[in-house]
C-alpha cells in the first residue's frame, strides 16, 4: 500500500456498484475502505430495490395462481389465503440474509466498513463524522433516488402516498392503489398488489407503458396488463393530491392540457423514475460538475475530470440497473489496479419482472433504423412454443432483429414467463457478436421456452419450423 494514505481505494457507497469495486480492489490486493450510510449494506437493490420486490412478486404470484384459475387449470383447488404478515416478514428474512452476506464477503476480503455519510475535503480526502480518511483513489457510488412529483407529498410512514420503499412495506392490501408511472417500479409493484387483492389504476404520462423498450413489447404490455385488470390511463397525468382521513384525492389531467377529473384512491404508488444522489457530497470542494441531468460524466474507464476520483452505477448515465452497476464496480477496480476494465454498455440486458416477464438487450427496431440499419426482423409467439403450450403459460413473443446486410444480432426482445432467463442467452450471443444464423444453428434442448429464440432466429431467416 502507499503509505501516503490510509487507503489505496476508497469506496463511497455499498450498492451493487460500490460494493463489487470494494470487494474487486481488494481481491486485486488493493487496501480497500467502503463508506455506507445505511444500517446494512447492499445499497438500495438489496435493501429496498430488486430483492424485496422480486421477493414479494414471488409470494404475489403464488397467491394468484391459486386463486385466480391457473391452478384450477390443472384440476388443483387450494383454499389460499393470506397472511400478509408472515408474507412481509418472509421478505424481510431474505433481504437480511442477503444484506448480511455482504458484511460477509467484505470480512472474507477483508474490505473496512467505514459506518457513515461521505463528503469529499478534496480529491484524496473525505470527513466521514468527525473522521478524516484519506485514499490514492475514491469511487463514488452513491447510487439514486425517488424522483419526486410535486404536489404529490410522498409520506412512507404514514403509508398512504408512499414511492417504492413504502410500497414494499405496506401493511394492509390497498383498497385501490393508484400508480403514477407506468414503468417499471408501477407495473411490477402494482402487479404485486394486485395480485393480493387491490384495485390498481396506473396513471401514466406517456401514450404507452414501458418507456425505452421495443414498441412491439410496449404494445404487448398494455393488453396484458389490461387484461390481468390493471386500468390504465394513458397520456395523463397527475397534478396534485389531497389526503382526506383514509382517502386519497388525485387530481388526474390529460398530460396535452385540458379538463381535469378527480381519482378517489386509498394508497398512492408515485414512481415516476429515480435521480442520482449527489446532495451533501460536497463535489464542490473538488470541483466536480454534473452534466445536465443532474449525473457524473466519466470516460470509458470510469474516470472522472478529477484526477484520482471515479463513479460508476446509478449516479453515472446509463441505464439504472444492478447488474450494469456491478460489471460497472468490476471494471473500475481493474482499471485503479492498472488492468483494463471494460463494460459494454450496447450488451445490457434489461427485464421486467411481472408475469409475463419482458426483457431486453441491445437496440429496438426504431433505434436500429435510426442507427442507419437495413434490418430484418424475426419474430416467434411463445403460443406455438410447446413447452409455453404444454405449461399453459403462452402470452408472448420473442422478436430478433439483425442487421440485414451482415445479419448481425442488433437486439433481442422477449415476452415470457421465462423472459429474464431466456434473455441471457440472447446476451452471451450479442457479447461474442453471433448473427441469427448462429443462434438458429445452435441445438437447444426441447421442450425449453428458450427454443423461441431459435425459432425467432430462424425466421429472420424466413424459415421457422413450427409456425
Ligand atoms: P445504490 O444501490 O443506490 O447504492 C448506493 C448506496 O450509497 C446506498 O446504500 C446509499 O445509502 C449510499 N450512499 C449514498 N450517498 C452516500 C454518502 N455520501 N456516504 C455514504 N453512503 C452513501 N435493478 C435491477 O437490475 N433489477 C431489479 O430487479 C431492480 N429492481 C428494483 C426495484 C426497486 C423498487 C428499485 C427502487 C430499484 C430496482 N433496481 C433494479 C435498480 C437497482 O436497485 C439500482 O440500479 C442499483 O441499486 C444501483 O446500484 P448503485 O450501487 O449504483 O447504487
Ligand atoms: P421509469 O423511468 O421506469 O418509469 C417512470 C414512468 O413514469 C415513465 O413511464 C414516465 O413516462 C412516467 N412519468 C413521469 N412523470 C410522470 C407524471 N408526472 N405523471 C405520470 N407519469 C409520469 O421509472 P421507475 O419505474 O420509477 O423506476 C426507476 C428506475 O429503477 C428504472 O429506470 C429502473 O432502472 C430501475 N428499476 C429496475 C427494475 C428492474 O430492473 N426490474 C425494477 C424497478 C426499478
Amino acid at each position: 500500500a502507499d503509505q501516503t494514505y490510509d487507503y489505496d481505494v476508497l469506496v463511497i457507497g455499498a450498492g451493487p456498484g460500490g460494493y463489487v469495486a470494494a470487494i474487486r480492489a481488494a481481491q486485486l490486493g488493493l487496501k480497500t475502505a467502503c463508506v455506507e450510510s445505511r444500517e446494512t449494506l447492499g445499497g438500495t437493490c438489496l435493501n429496498v430495490g430488486c430483492i424485496p420486490s422480486k421477493a414479494l412478486l414471488h409470494a404475489s404470484e403464488l397467491l394468484d395462481e391459486a386463486q385466480n384459475g391457473h391452478m384450477a387449470t390443472w384440476g388443483i383447488t387450494a383454499n389460499a389465503t393470506l397472511d400478509l404478515g408472515v408474507m412481509m416478514a418472509e421478505k424481510v428474512k431474505a433481504v437480511g440474509e442477503l444484506t448480511g452476506g455482504i458484511e460477509f464477503l467484505f470480512k472474507k476480503n477483508k474490505v473496512t466498513w467505514i459506518k457513515g455519510r461521505a463528503a469529499f475535503q478534496d480529491a484524496h480526502t473525505v470527513k466521514v463524522g468527525d473522521d478524516t480518511i484519506t485514499a490514492k483513489d475514491i469511487v463514488i457510488a452513491t447510487g439514486s433516488s425517488v424522483t419526486p412529483l410535486p404536489g404529490v407529498e410522498v409520506d412512507n410512514a404514514a403509508g398512504q402516498i408512499v414511492d417504492s420503499t413504502g410500497a414494499l412495506e405496506l401493511s394492509e392490501v390497498p383498497e385501490h392503489l393508484v400508480v403514477i408511472g407506468g414503468g417499471v417500479i408501477g407495473l411490477e409493484l402494482g402487479s404485486v398488489w394486485r395480485r393480493l387483492g387491490a384495485k390498481v389504476t396506473v396513471v401514466e404520462f406517456l401514450d404507452m407503458l414501458l418507456p425505452g423498450m421495443d414498441t412491439d413489447v410496449r404494445k404487448e404490455a398494455g393488453k396484458i396488463f389490461k387484461k390481468q385488470g390493471m386500468d390504465i390511463r394513458l397520456k395523463s397525468k397527475v397534478t396534485g393530491a389531497t389526503v382526506n382521513g383514509k382517502k386519497v384525492s388525485l387530481t388526474v389531467e390529460p398530460a396535452a392540457g385540458g379538463d381535469a377529473e378527480t381519482i378517489e384512491a386509498s394508497h398512492v404508488l408515485v414512481s415516476i423514475g429515480r435521480r442520482p444522489n449527489v446532495d451533501g457530497l460536497n463535489l464542490e470542494a473538488i470541483g466536480l460538475e454534473l452534466n445536465k441531468r443532474g449525473q457524473i460524466d466519466t470516460e470509458h474507464d470510469f474516470r472522472t475530470k478529477v484526477d484520482g476520483v471515479w463513479a460508476i452505477g446509478d449516479v453515472i448515465p446509463g441505464p439504472m440497473l444492478a447488474h450494469k452497476a456491478e460489471d460497472e464496480g468490476i471494471a473500475v477496480a481493474e482499471n485503479i489496479a492498472g488492468q483494463t476494465g471494460i463494460v459494454n454498455h450496447a450488451v445490457i440486458p434489461g427485464v421486467v419482472y411481472t408475469m409475463p416477464e419482458f426483457a431486453d438487450v441491445g437496440m429496438t427496431e426504431e433505434e436500429a433504423k435510426e442507427a442507419g440499419h437495413q434490418v430484418k426482423v424475426g419474430k416467434f409467439p411463445m403460443m406455438a412454443n410447446s413447452r409455453a403450450k404444454a405449461n399453459r403459460d403462452t402470452d408472448g413473443f420473442v422478436k430478433v432483429i439483425a442487421d440485414a446486410e451482415t445479419d448481425r444480432v442488433l437486439g433481442v426482445h422477449i415476452v415470457a414467463s421465462l423472459a429474464g432467463t431466456m434473455i441471457a442467452e440472447a446476451a452471451l450471443a450479442m457479447e461474442f457478436g453471433a448473427t441469427s444464423e448462429d443462434i438458429a444453428y445452435t441445438c437447444h434442448a426441447h421442450p425449453t421456452h428458450a427454443e423461441a429464440l431459435k425459432e425467432a432466429a430462424m425466421a429472420v431467416q424466413g424459415k421457422p419450423i413450427h409456425m
